[in-house]
């Protein structure tokens, strides 16, 4: 017997009646791994059942089985062959799982403290869910999302957020990134071709642009938001926004910004899409208002559960001006025919129920409690450092004196001693290259996934290192 028969040797020894399909996935997978080659003969039917230990009725099932999907072909008279059709799978290079951190100190942004996700609330949530849905409810749902969970988001997002929510107006999508994505693909079915893009900014916001044919605009900034005169001279009628937070930079958009933004949009007959990523989260006051308040006509809004609960749940919600409604909800449907039934009445649960504000109370004293020992901890450790932006939000923006740099010198070092930052310079997309680079070292740190003694000890071990 050669090795490749060797390799049907486990499905041959599977119990009696899996036996038979295990011995059609052997052979499919010795095919498709190139194991078995292309134009190979197989031995007879009578033979490899004899070698195998199998009856002869098993064999013969499987080729034809196997012949039936192109794997193999039978030639003329007796004869069967592997195909000529079959390409080898070749071996995945990447990694699919993730390395394991290590001792790491990862002040990467862009996640949530993951072990504070509300496991036992969720968990009778979904018990709850799965014993009251009524079997229709497992139908493919209304493309703008469960009318349940609609009417929730609409009272959430207007009490907590400000935003004018009927929830007529309200698209349940997988996140952020599926808003942009769909309010892109609407805007280039009517002709736009070019968006505005915070710089520096979300290099998120781009990609999903570009990968719907939209050419996005990186605008400066300035103190209080989004610079008004690049953005009247760029031409672009629709523009990113993060204004309750910038990111990365963390500052928030003034009062008086707020309100030329909305009339430079109604001047263009334009759409600001506001991305309320983290909106919810602000220590030193109440959170400020979404800018979609002022005119939900001219704003769109999205936000996500990714930075409150977790972003692998992929559920977020888009709120559209009213002639862009059918547009986005078309394109929906197109896309995915709609968001996952239980996951909407599973969260839906959750936020009526009181849970989701809960949730959002606790991160809010985590995330606080962390934001102040980052910046106690950069205090002790790089005396002359600043940090800026507003407190709130899952990340700060840190300015270290000139003496720690360069900041390739600097990034080389705390990397090298196990500590894992960001430059601001990485999340600019202007042609200048991004923020301007002066000698000082720029970084932006996430804080929310770690705890208190773990942001010290990162510090810490990046002052050692410096
Ligand atoms: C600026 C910004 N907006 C939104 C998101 C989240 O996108 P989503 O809601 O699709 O997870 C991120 C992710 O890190 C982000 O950086």
């Amino acid at each position: 017997m050669t090795s490749a028969w060797e390799l049907l040797l486990p499905a041959a020894s599977a119990p009696a009646r899996a036996r038979g399909r295990a011995l059609q996935a052997a052979l499919r997978d010795a095919v498709r791994s190139g194991r078995l080659a292309p134009g190979t003969r197989l031995p007879s039917s009578r033979d490899l059942a004899g070698d195998l230990g199998v009856s002869r009725g098993l064999v013969t099932e499987a080729y034809e089985q196997l012949t039936a999907e192109g794997y193999l072909r039978s030639g003329q008279g007796a004869g069967t062959w592997v195909g000529e059709a079959v390409r080898a799978a070749r071996p995945r290079t990447r990694d699919l799982a993730p390395r394991p951190a290590g001792d790491r100190v990862d002040f990467v942004p862009g996640t949530p403290d993951l072990s504070l996700f509300p496991r036992a609330a969720w968990a009778a949530a979904q018990r709850s869910v799965l014993t009251d849905l009524p079997h229709e409810g497992l139908g493919y749902p209304d493309p703008r999302g469960l009318p349940r969970l609609r009417t929730a988001l609409a009272e959430l997002l207007s009490r907590r957020r400000g935003v004018v929510a009927d929830p007529e107006r309200v698209v349940v999508v997988s996140g952020v990134a599926q808003a942009t994505a769909l309010l892109a693909g609407v805007l280039h079915a009517r002709g736009w071709r070019t968006a505005g893009v915070e710089d520096p900014g979300s290099p998120q916001h781009c990609a999903l642009y570009a990968s719907a044919g939209v050419g996005t605009v990186p605008l400066p900034l300035d103190d209080e938001g989004l610079a008004l005169g690049p953005l009247r001279a760029s031409g672009v009628r629709a523009v990113v926004t993060t204004p309750a937070h910038q990111f990365p930079t963390g500052i928030a958009y003034s009062a008086r910004r707020r309100a030329e933004l909305l009339d430079w949009a109604r001047s263009v007959d334009g759409l600001v899409l506001e991305d309320d990523y983290d909106g919810d989260f602000r220590y030193d006051r109440a959170p400020v208002g979404a800018l979609q308040g002022l005119d939900p006509e001219h704003v769109a809004y999205t936000g996500s559960v990714s930075k409150s609960l977790a972003p692998g749940l992929r559920l977020g919600w888009l709120l559209v001006p009213d002639w862009l409604a059918d547009d986005v909800v078309e394109r929906k449907r197109t896309t995915d025919l709609g968001h996952p039934a239980l996951d909407q009445a599973l969260f839906a649960r959750f936020v009526e129920r009181g849970d989701y504000d809960r949730q959002l109370r606790v991160c809010q004293r985590a995330y606080r409690e962390r934001r102040d020992a980052l910046v106690d901890a950069l205090a002790e450790h790089f005396p002359g450092s600043r940090v800026t932006g507003i407190a709130a939000g899952l990340h700060a923006i840190a300015t270290l004196p000139e003496r720690y740099g360069p900041e390739e010198r600097f990034l080389a070092r705390v990397t090298g001693a196990g500590v894992a930052v960001r430059p601001l310079a990485a999340y600019g997309h202007g042609v200048a290259g991004g923020p301007a680079a002066g000698k000082e070292v720029r970084l932006v740190l996430g804080y929310a996934p770690l705890t208190p003694g773990r942001i010290r000890a990162g510090v810490e071990r990046m002052a050692e290192a410096v």
